[in-house]
């Protein structure tokens, strides 16, 4: 299948590097040559592809079975190369010195004349940048020397990957799908950027993450509009934050008080007596239950009956645990059809 860009590396699956000095050359030597690496980040693992390189950038499309109209986020090494790719303006260029390298992406306008494939911006003329600051993102994005396209490193509309073992899933994952895993373990954040959206009259959230809006209101000392979904029908400013996203197979109830006969529990504090499942923090701990999120969520749904359900516990809707309840939210929202099983 040489329509992904990876020829036959595809057939001889997925490899794991070890997050050293020979493996991280290793993937940089692979994405270089147009293949599609999926790397560590603090908050998700991504799956990379060359930015520059459209057919490269067209296979990340493909293995993800994400739709042509959800452009991808642009990670950089080094925050200075930012402004010779994006106009961020005062406001933007405060943002990046105050939290990049971090789990902070800032969308703003192409600069004209920005050697990046125009797939990476689904064709229109603004970008997402993020400069994360994992060590091994930091290492493996120094050494390809050039701006690498990466969505989260799971199949479109999937719950995000914040272990190697998540990205190397031939079912839930995508392996077998690109060349290779970098494995730098698990992913300490464990929630997406939070996605900023820099214009003329200010900032917009457009979608809650891994840096607590608390924290950039009270840098910026502006306050984020709130990100809902748009409506349906309308047209998504971050096309990715479709309603159901994030989808595990079972069913989730939420603000649970406690779990019901034949539920798993999804808890935040103490295991109620005598409940089947996890808690996200037994101390109430929200950058643990964040962290914890999607891995316990893949393993809830492993374990959950195929029409089962999971209940959850309410978690604080303040720092992170306001991405928490959103990334909740979608996991919970009814879906048009069941989850699209792998090919192959
Ligand atoms: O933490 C993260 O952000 C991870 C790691 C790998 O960096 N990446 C990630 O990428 O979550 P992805 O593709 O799963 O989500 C990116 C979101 C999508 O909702 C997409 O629609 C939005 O960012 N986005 C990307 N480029 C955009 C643009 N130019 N304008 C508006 N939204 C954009
Ligand atoms: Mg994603």
């Amino acid at each position: 299948m040489a329509r992904n860009g990876q020829g036959a590396g595809e057939r001889r699956g997925t490899q794991r590097l070890a997050a050293d000095r020979a493996g991280v050359a290793a993937a940089a030597r692979l994405l270089r040559a147009g293949r599609l690496v999926a790397f560590p980040t603090e908050t998700v693992y991504g799956i990379g592809a060359d930015a520059t390189d459209p057919a490269a950038v067209a296979g990340i499309y493909s293995a993800k079975g994400r739709p042509a109209e959800n452009p991808l986020i642009l990670h950089l090494a080094d925050p200075a190369a930012a402004a010779d790719i994006a106009a961020l303006g005062p406001l933007g260029a405060a943002l990046a010195r105050a939290f990049w390298p971090g789990p902070l992406t800032l969308v703003a306008p192409l600069r004209p004349g920005a050697a990046i494939a125009p797939a990476v911006m689904a064709g229109g003329a603004r970008i997402a940048l993020r400069v994360p600051a994992h060590p091994v993102a930091q290492a493996f994005l120094r050494m390809v020397a050039r701006p690498v396209a990466a969505p989260s490193a799971n199949p479109s509309g999937r719950v995000s990957p914040t272990e190697p073992a998540h990205v190397l899933d031939p079912r839930t994952g995508l392996g077998g799908r690109i060349d290779a895993v970098l494995d730098g373990g698990a992913c300490p954040v464990g929630l997406e950027s939070t996605i900023l959206a820099v214009e003329e009259q200010g900032l917009r959230l457009l979608r809650p993450g891994g840096l607590a809006v608390e924290t950039i209101e009270a840098a910026t000392g502006t306050r984020l509009a709130p990100a809902d979904p748009a409506p349906r029908g309308t047209v998504l400013e971050a096309p990715g934050m479709m309603e159901s996203h994030y989808a595990p197979a079972a069913r989730l109830r939420l603000e649970a008080a406690a779990p019901e006969p034949g539920e798993l529990w999804l808890g935040f504090g103490p295991m109620p007596a005598g409940a089947e499942g996890e808690t996200l923090s037994a101390t109430g701990d929200l950058d643990e239950a964040a962290a914890r999120l999607f891995a316990c969520l893949r393993r809830l749904d492993a374990a959950a009956r195929p029409d089962g359900r999971i209940a959850v516990a309410s978690v604080p809707d303040a720092g992170l645990g306001r991405a928490i309840n959103d990334r909740l939210r979608r996991a919970a929202a009814p879906r048009p059809a069941p989850p699209r099983p792998a090919p192959g």
